[in-house]
């Protein structure tokens, strides 16, 4: 049933002739002078691939082995279905949706050129964490270190000049999962997790914005994760942060994911281990209702649910980002949104990651660290931390974690020009992009 849903929302050319409408309508907008010159070094050629690099991917949404039906997740171009009828900023947004969702809000960029020689950088649309899956989960597991190849073979015979003009260090594009799923060795195959995208020899100089980097990228750059919130204008935004403002903080510390419990797992130590503990022992202090609060969300039971965790993120003044499966979590962009301080446990969390969003030189001001190698071997009591910090810096904290949510979130696609004036979490990973490619462009053509 969900299956025939999925197909009909996409039926026929429906999407592309959409998009391309939109990418009409967006261009043209200024006058010619103004656009020369807010464009100028900026101009962005969107490169026209064939549907089975993209929309095909979408209408194979219910298709993906292992994986639920990701067809509900595609609704308002990859912003997923409203978290209901009135809701007018929230959705069930999947952070693997952020391919389609930047894509949407490229088609609406103010500077794209249909001229590639003019472009300062080429963008691919390419859904590659979704093309991954089959590598990934799928029939093709065992091909691994040949995820990408096809795209690299289209991009040789079609317009070849295009990629060659800076040998592809002009090229970027989106891939909505951590690095690591792509960077497995040619040579390896399973058991390892991974395709080898990012270590074909052939993509070295593109540029891809991935929800994690490695811990030495030199393809990729993080961007977020995409939240649930997701504004249309001016007055929503200012409206939710007055809420998160004001809002009483009466728990210390709250964590909400999964794992450091008792049954499955591993007994060895690890941080979500040492949180789950100090917070089931909290005593209790004067100050807070609640020292320290857990929100459960084991087996995949917040994905898509933002308001579990949404409400005790805005009554808690710091929420603890402890590393998983991998280091980086998209809560921490949720708790940058509820105005809940973010507490990390090591530098890969955030602080190498972001820069282009969170400045790295700038971490002490909107955020706690602790190395977790204290708390899970010598003992360091979190809750102890954080009681021990002022009220006044508390303030402080949360008052340029405020400052931040216009910067980490991913605004919806057409929003309104006050909404736009402000640089969203795309907008960032824009100026970022060129600069990089800039560089790199420049660098290519001095050693020639
Ligand atoms: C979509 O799914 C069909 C059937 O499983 C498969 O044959 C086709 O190659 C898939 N298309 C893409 C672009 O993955
Ligand atoms: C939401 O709106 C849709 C269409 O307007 C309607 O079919 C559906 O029943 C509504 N859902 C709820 C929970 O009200
Ligand atoms: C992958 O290869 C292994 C070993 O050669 C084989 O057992 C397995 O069935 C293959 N998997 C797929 C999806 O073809
Ligand atoms: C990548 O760029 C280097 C120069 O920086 C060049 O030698 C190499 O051939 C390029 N690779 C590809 C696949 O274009
Ligand atoms: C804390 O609680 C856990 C049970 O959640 C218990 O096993 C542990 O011994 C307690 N630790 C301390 C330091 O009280």
């Amino acid at each position: 049933m969900n299956r025939k849903k999925g197909m009909g929302m996409l039926k026929g050319s429906g999407w592309a002739l959409l998009l391309m409408l939109m990418m009409m309508l967006s261009v043209g907008k200024m006058t010619a002078s103004s656009e020369e010159e807010e464009c100028e070094n900026r101009w962005i050629h969107i490169r026209k691939l064939p549907s089975r690099f993209n929309l095909d991917l979408l209408a194979n949404c219910s298709e993906y082995l292992m994986l639920d039906d990701l067809c509900p997740y595609l609704g308002n171009h990859g912003l997923g279905q409203k978290t209901h009828n009135r809701s007018r900023s929230w959705y069930r947004t999947d952070p693997s949706m952020l391919e389609l969702v930047f894509h949407r809000r490229m088609l609406e960029y103010p500077c794209l050129t249909q001229d590639p020689m003019r472009a300062k950088a080429i963008y691919l649309p390419y859904y590659a964490g979704l093309d991954a899956l089959r590598y990934l989960y799928g029939s093709e597991s065992n091909f691994s270190a040949l995820h990408g190849l096809h795209l690299f073979h289209f991009l040789q015979q079609d317009n070849p000049q295009i990629w060659a003009r800076h040998m592809a260090h002009d090229h970027f594009l989106v891939m909505a999962r951590p690095a690591w799923d792509f960077s497995q060795p040619l040579t390896n195959d399973p058991p390892f997790w991974g395709t080898s995208f990012l270590e074909l020899p052939q993509f070295f100089n593109l540029t891809a914005l991935t929800l994690e980097a490695r811990a030495w990228p030199w393809q990729e750059h993080a961007v977020p994760y995409p939240t649930s919130f997701h504004p249309l204008n001016l007055g929503l935004l200012e409206s939710w942060i007055t809420r998160v403002r004001r809002s009483k903080r009466s728990i210390l510390a709250l964590f909400a994911g999964g794992g450091g419990g008792g049954g499955g797992g591993s007994s060895s130590p690890n941080i979500r281990r040492s949180i789950r503990s100090e917070c089931e022992n909290a005593t209790s202090d004067p100050s807070y209702e609640k020292l320290c609060e857990i929100v459960d969300c084991s087996n995949g039971v917040c994905e898509h649910d933002p308001v579990r965790f949404m409400r005790p993120m805005l009554q808690a003044s710091f929420c603890l980002q402890p590393p998983g499966d991998t280091p980086t979590r998209r809560s921490t962009f949720d708790s940058i949104l509820a105005g809940c301080i973010p507490v990390f446990f090591e530098d890969l969390s955030a602080k190498s990651q972001y820069g282009w969003h969170l400045p790295e030189n700038e971490f002490e001001d909107f955020s706690v660290s602790i190395p977790k190698e204290e708390v899970v071997f010598k003992g360091l009591r979190i809750l102890n931390v954080l009681q021990r910090i002022p009220r006044s810096k508390v303030r402080s904290l949360r008052k340029r974690v405020l400052a931040l949510i216009p910067n980490v979130l991913y605004r919806k696609h057409d929003s309104s020009p006050g909404l736009k004036a402000k640089k969203d979490a795309f907008d960032l990973a824009i100026d970022g992009t060129l600069d990089k490619i800039r560089s790199r462009v420049q660098e290519l053509h001095s050693v020639i």
